[in-house]
């Protein structure tokens, strides 16, 4: 199995570091039907929020039809 590890980075606070890995790891899973495993290592836990938050207002439209999916 070959493995490829993305790191998304930036020093800038709320350029969208969140919202491009979850975004990516969206893309890659469902139009190219990889197996992601995303590390949230960020002690605000935004990106586990948006996969697991259960208040459903806290997701938009595309995000619920992702996880919908799984
Ligand atoms: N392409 C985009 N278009 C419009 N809004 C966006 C876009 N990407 C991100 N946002 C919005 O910008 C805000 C910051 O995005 P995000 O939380 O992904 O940034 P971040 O770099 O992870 O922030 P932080 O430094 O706090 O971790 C969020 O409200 C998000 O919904
Ligand atoms: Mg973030």
């Amino acid at each position: 199995m070959r493995t490829k590890v993305f790191a998304l980075y930036n020093n800038k606070g709320g350029v969208s570091k969140t919202t491009t890995t979850f975004n990516l790891a969206a893309y890659l899973s469902e139009k190219k039907n990889l197996k992601i495993l995303i590390i949230d290592a960020d002690s605000q836990a935004n990106i586990t929020e948006l996969f697991f938050a259960s208040d459903p207002s806290f997701w938009d439209s595309s995000h619920r039809k992702t996880s919908e999916r799984r």
